[in-house]
């Protein structure tokens, strides 16, 4: 895999630059902008294997569920150029291997895994029994995938903003600005994107131990677009907000099972907790490829567990013993019964949960 270096300047100088796309296909190669070297440098690694777009993935080069969705689509895209066989039956066969390595890649965000069985049924129903217009029609969709996303984000923005008021210091964890999703707009982060502009708001940037998405991420996007924000350590959240100086809560998803149970970055629980404790609202955003309504509670969704030495230190820096045991789940799963709202593209969706979000499902055009 090559990999192609902009620039090495202090951080602060990156904020002025132009920044590639977060992913982008290209002379028939997936380009992904390196986010495990956010904000210090801006690289683009250039993939030319779906082996390549995996790592890439399972390292976090790319990451945030919308995000995944678009890379996996690209991944299998790929594979398909590169797969070869004799006959179209071997090669749907190869392909659906591929597929499943993709999806085996991160178990919790469920947009991968969409995506890529999107493009298997799309394999699988090209009528022309043709492996070239197989490829063809897998790019094609890969290609749908990532502009339907820039839509569903836009529209997704726009449907929170009105929760906030003027002055608001809202508590974001984690990062799902763009760079989560591949698109002009995060999910929570767009959200607060669009109620900087409308109303004037300030945002609590929690730091998200133990890969630090937020300090190194959102920070980065919040500091280019203007909008105000103090960084926190995740522990300091529940001090905040009984001295008053957080008035709500806002996070995205990764999963969001069929009764409103919401799997997130690790240490989102907590926050729900505490915003609960202390009466304030508790705001998801995601869109409706973020719900898996074959999932039917939390308890159900497949939680990540990551390396150990993600726990142990960072980048070169190791603080504990290297044999001290470690767990380290990359996601929590906050309990209906804590969130308020559940934005999607589609409106603002009160509890009960299982009746408001299937109606969607059903019929996305219904108001909400
Ligand atoms: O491990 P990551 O960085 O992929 O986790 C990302 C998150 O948990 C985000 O909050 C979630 O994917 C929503 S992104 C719009």
């Amino acid at each position: 895999m090559q990999r192609r270096r902009y620039t090495h300047p202090p951080a602060r100088n990156l904020l002025a630059m132009p920044v590639p796309p977060v992913i982008e296909w290209r002379d028939g190669a997936v380009r992904i902008l390196d986010q495990r070297r956010l904000p210090d440098a801006v690289e683009v690694l250039h993939c030319t294997t779906v082996e390549q777009v995996n790592e890439a993935i399972r390292t976090l080069a790319i990451r945030g569920a919308p995000a995944l969705g678009v890379a996996a689509a690209y991944a299998v895209a790929l594979a398909a150029t590169r797969v070869d066989a004799p006959d179209e039956t071997t090669y749907l066969e190869r392909l659906d291997h591929v597929i499943d390595q993709v999806i085996a890649t991160r178990p919790t965000a469920v947009n991968l895994a969409w995506a890529a069985e999107r493009l298997r049924t799309a394999a699988r129903e090209q009528p022309e029994n043709d492996i070239r217009a197989i490829r063809t029609s897998l790019l094609d969709l890969a290609h749908e995938i990532a502009a339907d996303n820039e839509q569903r984000h836009r529209a997704l923005a726009e449907a929170g903003a009105d929760l906030f008021a003027s002055g608001q210091r809202v508590l974001h964890h984690c990062n799902t600005g763009p760079l989560a999703t591949a698109a002009s707009y995060g999910t929570a982060l767009g959200v607060l994107q669009a109620a900087n502009q409308r109303h004037g708001i300030e945002v609590v940037v929690s730091e998200t131990r133990p890969l630090l998405q937020g300090g190194r991420l959102t920070t980065w996007e919040l500091a280019q677009w203007g909008v105000p924000f103090t960084l926190i350590t995740d522990s300091m959240a529940a001090d905040r907000m009984r001295r008053g100086h957080i008035d709500a809560v806002i996070v995205g998803a990764d999963r969001i099972a069929a009764n409103g149970d919401v799997a997130n970055k690790i240490g989102t629980y907590s926050h729900a907790v505490a915003a609960g404790a202390h009466d304030l609202p508790f705001y998801v955003a995601a869109p409706l490829s973020t719900i898996d309504f074959d999932t039917p509670n939390g308890d159900a969704i497949p939680i990540e567990e990551r390396a150990t030495e993600e726990v142990h230190g960072y980048g070169d820096w190791r603080w504990s013993p290297s044999d001290a045991p470690v767990a380290n789940p990359a996601f929590d799963v906050t309990p209906h019964q804590r969130i308020t709202a559940i934005i999607t593209e589609h409106g603002v969706h009160r509890p009960p949960y299982l009746e408001s979000l299937r109606r969607f499902a059903a019929a996305p055009d219904a108001a909400a």
